[in-house]
């Protein structure tokens, strides 16, 4: 059997003068008259393949002008280089075998809203901007993978059945297990760490869950979350190894994804400047912070600048509509009708700021010491750095169970949050862990677990107890920080939310 391609188009750099075949899926067809322009893609890339009518048999040109967006085919032809193509290469088409017609594809070139996007995601992940983000998805996990087992750690695989909750009984996921209540893990750290004291430097990297019954765009319901845990170990250290850990994703998908970041319209110049040190702040100057002069000059200003982007908005709007009236051609109304739909899904978005502005601006001045910080805190920290930012030393009284009271201040613990940049708000959670077994106890009793789910974790604070921390990246929080994508259901190809978990 002959092979379907003979290169790949991320390849034809290689070919240029000579005939390849290439397989793949039309993306777009434009027709001259006598010469077709068929956008191909095969999944490395996309490259436009110019059939001239006279260079071909006139029935198979026009079976390949009748072509439906989506079409199955293999092309083949010359490649030469062409500066101004996509990818920087075409193929003058020689030859052509149609594989499978597809008509009516439901997702056009129009903009589409994100309900019909989620509805159609099986053939939405096909759109050069999912195509993109699930590029990068694939660098940021294969550079977690790749700094933790370049750095002496050793992957465990943690259980999805638990019976000890890790972050709380809110948001668990009960299940059935043979008549026995289980749930579905929210961290595998509790299970890493009996495994940091047998290799000292470990991690675990799987899907977890949680309830949450938030609609709001930094949280799923299933994600996916790398964990590192490590036996003796002090904070200080704890925040260098999240530090170069995020620096290492950061520079691994601008070398290997620049392609795909310039796509989704990606701040490289911003990523570029991921470099430590870090910003680190307390939660004490967190919360000064919020409270401050400078937030309410922040705010207004901020509030300022949604206002007059939503009158130029407005003002464009005007324009395209009389443009919109008076064009002639229907390819002309179509781009104009894409560009209104963007212009409006904006203006719902600014909206919603403007609403929102006055009222986080109030929940910052009113922040009172002993609260978590909500999303919009977070948010507002977020925007005011350029780099991410460590916020460490939470009251003991929001966090979890197993993080260790500070020596100088039992009201805190040593712990920390890190917010990425630019207003994306939390990307890591970690602590050091409590190792006395008597403090322990009284963390479990404080909560109201019972423990006897803890037997096991309570042993670890028996036998040989150490120092040791860790803490836990969210692969899609991530992913949306880098790509700049807004909601992070965009960054996983199926996303699980309270309301979604059809496809
Ligand atoms: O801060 P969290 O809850 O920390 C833990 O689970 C610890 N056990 C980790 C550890 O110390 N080993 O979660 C860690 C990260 C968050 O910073 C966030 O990036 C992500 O997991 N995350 C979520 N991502 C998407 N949807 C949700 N519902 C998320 N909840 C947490």
């Amino acid at each position: 059997m002959t092979n379907y391609y003979s290169c790949k188009i991320d390849e034809l750099a290689n070919y240029t003068g000579k005939e390849v075949t290439l397989a793949g899926w039309l993306n777009r067809l434009r027709s001259g008259g006598k010469v077709l322009f068929l956008m191909l893609r095969d999944g490395s890339g996309v490259c436009q393949c110019i059939v001239e009518k006279e260079k071909i048999d006139p029935e198979l040109f026009d079976e390949l002008k009748h072509l439906g967006q989506e079409s199955s085919l293999q092309l083949t032809g010359i490649v030469r280089a062409e500066e101004r193509s996509v990818g920087g290469y075409e193929i003058a088409v020689s030859g052509a075998k149609v594989f499978c017609k597809s008509k009516d594809f439901p997702i056009t070139p129009k903009a589409h809203g994100v309900e019909f996007l989620m509805k159609h995601r099986h053939l939405h992940l096909r759109s050069q901007r999912q195509w993109a983000i699930n590029r990068i998805r694939h660098t940021v996990i294969s550079a977690v993978r790749n700094f933790f087992n370049d750095n002496g750690f050793t992957l465990i695989d943690t259980p999805i059945f638990t019976t000890a909750a890790g972050e709380g009984e809110q948001t668990l996921f009960g299940v059935d297990y043979f008549d026995e209540k289980l749930h579905l893990s929210q961290t595998g750290q509790l299970y890493l760490e009996t495994a940091a004291m047998s290799h000292g430097k470990v991690y675990c990297f799987g899907p977890t869950f949680r309830a949450e019954k938030s609609k709001t765009r930094r949280h799923l319901t299933e994600f996916w979350m790398v964990e590192p845990e490590v036996a003796w170990i002090t904070l200080e250290e704890l925040l260098s190894l999240a530090e170069n850990f995020v620096c290492s994703i950061v520079s691994t998908v601008l070398e290997k994804n620049r392609n795909e970041l310039d796509i989704l319209g990606s701040d490289i110049e911003s990523l570029e400047k991921i470099k430590g040190p870090f910003y680190r702040l307390t939660y004490c100057e967190a919360v000064e912070i919020l409270k401050g002069e400078k937030t309410v000059e922040f705010m207004a200003a901020q509030l300022e600048g949604f206002l007059s982007r939503e009158k130029r908005l407005k003002e464009k709007l005007k324009e395209l509509t009389e443009n919109q009236e008076s064009a002639k051609k229907q390819w002309q109304k179509d781009k104009i009708a894409t560009e209104l739909n963007e212009i409006n899904i904006e203006l719902g978005e600014l909206a919603r700021k403007i609403e929102n502005n006055p009222k986080h601006a109030k929940l910052a001045k009113d922040f009172v010491w002993g609260k978590d910080l909500g999303g919009s805190d977070e948010t507002i920290i977020s925007l005011m750095h350029d780099k991410p930012i460590f916020v460490t030393h939470y009251p003991k009284q929001v966090k979890a169970f197993y993080m260790k009271a500070n020596k100088d201040d039992a009201k805190v613990v040593d712990n920390f949050d890190m917010l990425a940049p630019a207003g994306f708000g939390e990307i890591i959670g970690g602590s050091m862990r409590e190792e006395n077994y008597d403090a322990l106890m009284e963390r479990i009793n404080e909560h109201g677990y019972n423990p006897q789910d803890y037997s096991w974790y309570l042993d670890l604070r028996k036998f040989g107890s150490a120092p040791h921390g860790g803490f836990g990246l969210g692969i899609e929080r991530t992913i949306a920080w880098i790509t700049g994508e807004k909601h992070i259901r965009q960054c996983i190809a199926y996303p699980r939310m309270m309301d979604k978990v059809y496809i």
